[in-house]
């Protein structure tokens, strides 16, 4: 794996997204200025068409930043899933639903691994970003991947990374949020983190759950998905208490306003509103956990619906 990760460091490797959404799209960019030639791979035709025009779609990504990565060559979009190929990394940016019964769709990561399945060779990295519960890396993607008959450590790498952007966050993006990574084996590991201290400036490492190794990765992401809707529940209460002592709405919101603390479903992407649930898949030692997961959404409930507000 040594010459995988000499290859990241001297930004030769080939660099691919798959899914150019929120998260993809932006990470993709920030490979592209890092130096490296990246590949975003998407199902959808639409999307791919306005990144090779040079158009956004996203709202933390202008149109001049997609038109001069693609430019200098250094970003091509392609629904050609046979591009996996010639790419030293991959990255699996797709959607992770919830299901009605609230556990996650993987139905979009499943199909991606097995795209990759097919193309997969030795010498790839492979990465997992999609949110998901702890266990996903190693009880669906790996042996999906294995059953290419290479072996995770031996003949590729592998590692779970969950991402963590904050769509129309203007002082936080994909650069400067500090990045965890959990790969399958140390050597996993090291090729992720190389990858990403070419383009991220903080990388937490090392974080291997001896049970399940991407644990410590996805237990990273868990305290941001409780912060989400603590947040936005804030601003709700806020309302609710200044309208029984008869405030002037104008100025609390003004107030919010200035906090960045306006009530609403967010800007964008899958991650937000319907995602707290996603922690109470990690069973029975959690539950301090997920009775704070419920007070809290008990809570949301009674002050404001999410559904009619309107900024
Ligand atoms: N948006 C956020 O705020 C945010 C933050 C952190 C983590 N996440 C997580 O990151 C993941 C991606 O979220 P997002 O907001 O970028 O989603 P998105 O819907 O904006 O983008 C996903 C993209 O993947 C594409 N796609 C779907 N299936 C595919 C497949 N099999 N092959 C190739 N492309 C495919 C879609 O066409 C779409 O363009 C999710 O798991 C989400 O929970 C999102």
């Amino acid at each position: 794996m040594q010459a995988l990760i000499d290859k990241i460091r001297r930004r030769e490797a080939r660099c691919g997204i798959i899914g150019l959404g929120y998260v993809g799209l932006p990470l993709a960019l920030e490979f592209a200025r890092a130096g490296f030639h990246t590949t975003g791979i998407d199902v959808d035709a639409g999307k791919v068409e306005r990144i090779g025009a040079g158009r956004s779609y996203i709202v933390d990504v202008s149109d001049a930043e997609i038109a001069e990565a693609v430019e200098a060559g250094r970003l091509v979009a392609t629904t050609d899933f046979a591009a996996i190929r010639d790419l030293d990394t991959i990255n699996i940016c797709v959607p992770t639903p919830l299901r009605k019964t609230k556990d996650p769709d993987l139905t979009h990561v499943v199909n991606a691994v097995n795209e990759i399945r097919r193309y997969l060779r030795r010498g790839q990295l492979v990465i997992l970003e999609s949110t998901t519960y702890p266990g996903t890396t190693e009880e669906v993607v790996q042996p999906a991947l294995e059953s290419s008959g290479l072996r995770v450590g031996r003949d590729f790498c592998l590692a779970f990374s969950p991402e963590r952007i904050d769509p129309g966050n203007p002082q936080w993006g994909t650069r400067n949020i500090p990045k965890v990574v959990g790969g399958v084996s140390p050597d996993c590991t090291a090729a992720a983190v190389a990858l990403y201290e070419q383009c991220v400036d903080t990388v937490g490492a090392g974080l291997l759950d001896p049970r399940r190794r991407d644990g410590e990765a996805a237990r990273e992401h868990l305290p941001q998905r409780e912060h989400r809707p603590g947040q936005r529940d804030r601003p709700h209460v806020a309302r609710a208490r200044h309208r029984r002592v008869g405030g002037d709405r104008g100025r609390e919101d003004e107030a919010l306003r200035l906090h960045g603390l306006l009530p609403g479903p967010g800007l964008g992407g899958a991650l937000h509103p319907d995602r707290p649930l996603l922690p109470l898949l990690e069973g029975q030692d959690e539950r301090l956990r997920a009775a704070l997961h419920r007070a809290g959404r008990a809570h949301q409930r009674g002050h404001a619906p999410l559904r009619g507000w309107r900024r």
